[in-house]
């Protein structure tokens, strides 16, 4: 078999996974927003008290899926995504009432998304993907306007901050950060074109 073909199953398979986890967490997440906003106290310091930061070494978090925000909020509580500056210990104490209401807060809120330059070669990727790396569509999981999916536990990227964009495709491709889909699609990206890509979802809303 060719690689590009296993490669192929691989990803269609770590699909199916990602569609059956995305089921259990679905079901699991019933935040209350108001609760979230005063128990997101704490978080406001960096993300902004409504998940728009005023510095772009922090995530924007407004607008995005509670889904999502609730998977990453477990794994950095489990540790399994690494942050021992800040979030491993901010995510320690809290409970998962605390993390589904926190996630409802956040996901309600408006991303406000980042004047970009126009980007050819950003679009192209995220568009069409780079067929002759067999680099997928980022569209086809993220959205035509970088909105994500909610039920499939794809995160909204339209809007976010590129450096932070760009630090979580280095961060997959350097194996710093877990999961099988997006490490096997930045291990065929350049520097050139994780920049370009990240620009370009800055600027998408
Ligand atoms: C001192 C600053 C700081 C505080 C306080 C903080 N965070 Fe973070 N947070 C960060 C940084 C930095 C990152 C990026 C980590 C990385 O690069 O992996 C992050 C990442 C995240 C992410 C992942 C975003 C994504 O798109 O994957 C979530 C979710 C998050 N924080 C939620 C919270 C919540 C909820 C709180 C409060 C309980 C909180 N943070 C408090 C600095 C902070
Ligand atoms: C097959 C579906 C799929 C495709 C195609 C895909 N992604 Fe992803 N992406 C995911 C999933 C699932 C995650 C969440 C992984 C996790 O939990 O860490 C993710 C996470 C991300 C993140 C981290 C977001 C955050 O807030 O931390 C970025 C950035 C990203 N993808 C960019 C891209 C780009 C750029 C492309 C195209 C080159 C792309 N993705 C193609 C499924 C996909």
């Amino acid at each position: 078999m060719k690689k590009n073909t296993i490669m192929a199953i691989g990803l269609a398979m770590s699909f199916v996974a990602a569609q059956a986890f995305a089921e259990q967490t679905a079901a699991a997440v019933q935040g209350d927003a108001a609760a979230g906003k005063t128990k997101s106290e704490t978080c406001g310091g960096c993300h902004g008290a409504d998940g728009n930061p005023a510095a772009a070494v922090f995530p924007k978090l407004a607008g995005q899926h509670p889904s999502y925000l609730t998977k990453q909020l477990r794994v950095f509580r489990s540790q399994k995504r690494v942050d021992q500056m800040v979030m491993n210990t901010m995510a320690e104490s809290l409970t998962d009432a605390d993390i589904a209401d926190i996630s409802a807060w956040f996901a309600k809120n408006k991303v406000i998304p980042e004047k970009a330059e126009k980007n050819d070669l950003g679009q192209k990727i995220f568009r069409t993907g780079i067929p002759s790396k067999a680099v997928p569509a980022c569209a086809a999981c993220h959205g035509p306007k970088g909105e994500g999916n909610p039920t499939s536990v794809y995160p909204a990227l339209g809007g976010q901050y590129s450096s932070y964009v760009g630090k979580s495709l280095h961060d997959y491709k350097s194996g710093e950060r877990g999961n099988e889909i997006m490490q096997t699609i930045t291990n065929r990206l350049s520097d050139e074109e994780i920049n370009a890509v990240s620009d370009y979802v800055s600027g998408l809303q």
